[in-house]
């Protein structure tokens, strides 16, 4: 039985990547203290699969926590690190909670790990480490380390932390993975993102004004010099990325000369602001008001992957296309409208 320890299982990314495990034949324990999630998507997860899943609900950044569910639970085959604050606006604002929250937990489970000998690990990073690209398509080997946000700095700093680490350690191995724009959420709509508070993510605020919880969309800037003059992202089914990690894990069991290896996770199709609201609207019918606004600070103009380097050495490609993404992300959305919790958010 191959057991692997998800931290922040119960999040987003974290809990459609504990799905496709167990699909894949591992057994995940997730350590989550769902303080970014609700009881409804470890439910949600039961029913997908089929099956209980072990929940700890503690916090990983406390490492005598931790070392007790190494202890219940070891050995582990790997881990996989999602647990990690990730607002971008927040971050700005609270930068000493993004850094102590990020790299600390990051820190705990290298400690804990290498008193355990648990050897593999993948790092939930993401594409704010490259901060303006220059160049696009961005690639692996695009300067990584000027982020525009404290939260994107906290990525650099645990990227850099886990090539220390497994530097000066032999036995470690470490995949990277940097995900571009998440969206969507399981095709079953039994599990999906849970956004506290107003949303600052476009596809969650999409669905909520689609919903009727806001009034309507701001597209923060029109005069950006992209085709229809707003931002273009690179977003990837939620399912896509789950099977990555899989993937990621299947990687860090072969034999390789890098001990730390980083991947881009993208389509590498760049879609506008406009783009995601119209195809919406057309793939679902369901109206969203939207209006022009400002630009909003700290957004680039564009950013897509080049993800060839997961495709050649992970194997891995998207089967889900932007369309696919909404669609589901509408499903799931439709689920919360009488949810009380999700429909009393500011
Ligand atoms: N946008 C709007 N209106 C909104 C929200 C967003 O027009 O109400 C626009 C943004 O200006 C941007 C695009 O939609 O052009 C995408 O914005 P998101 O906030 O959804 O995503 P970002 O690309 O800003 O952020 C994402 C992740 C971060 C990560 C960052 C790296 O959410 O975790 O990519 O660039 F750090």
């Amino acid at each position: 039985m191959k057991k692997v320890l998800v931290t922040g299982g119960a999040g987003f990314i974290g809990s459609h990547t504990c799905v496709e495990l167990i699909a894949a034949g591992y057994v995940p324990v997730i350590v989550d203290d769902m303080r970014n999630s609700d009881d409804r998507i470890l439910k949600g997860i039961e029913k997908i699969v089929q099956r209980k899943v072990v929940l700890h609900r503690i916090d990983c950044g406390i490492e005598t926590e931790l070392e007790k569910v190494f202890r219940e639970e070891g050995p582990f085959f790997g881990a996989i690190h999602f647990a990690a604050y990730k607002s971008v606006n927040e971050s700005v604002a609270e930068p000493v909670k993004y850094y102590a929250n990020n790299i600390g937990s990051l820190v705990s489970l290298l400690n804990v790990s290498k008193r355990h000998n648990m050897n593999r690990l993948v790092f939930s990073s993401s594409c704010a480490v490259y901060g303006l690209a220059t160049s696009l398509p961005v690639d692996e080997k695009a300067p990584a380390t000027n982020a525009n946000s404290p939260y994107g700095y906290t990525k650099v700093v645990c990227e850099q932390l886990l090539r220390d680490a497994s530097h000066c350690d032999p036995d470690l191995r470490v995949v990277m993975l940097r995900y571009f724009n998440p969206v969507g959420a399981h095709p079953s709509a039994l599990i999906g993102e849970l956004p506290l508070g107003i949303p600052n993510n476009l596809v969650p605020y999409v669905m909520q004004t689609a919903a009727g919880l806001r009034n309507e969309l701001t597209i923060y800037g029109s005069d950006y010099g992209t085709p229809d003059g707003t931002c273009q992202r690179d977003y990837l089914h939620v399912v896509d990325l789950a099977k990555a990690h899989v993937q990621a894990l299947n990687f860090l069991n072969t034999a390789s000369s890098e001990r730390c290896e980083v991947f881009n996770l993208g389509t590498g199709r760049a879609s506008s602001v406009k783009e995601v609201v119209d195809t919406f609207v057309r793939v679902t019918g369901a109206p969203v008001r939207s209006r022009m606004g400002p630009r909003r600070a700290g957004d680039v103009p564009s950013i897509f992957a080049d993800a060839s380097k997961a495709h050649k050495a992970l194997g891995w490609s998207c089967a889900f296309d932007l369309a696919d993404a909404l669609r589901d992300a509408w499903a799931w959305q439709r689920t919360l409208d009488t949810d009380p919790v999700a429909a009393s958010t500011p």
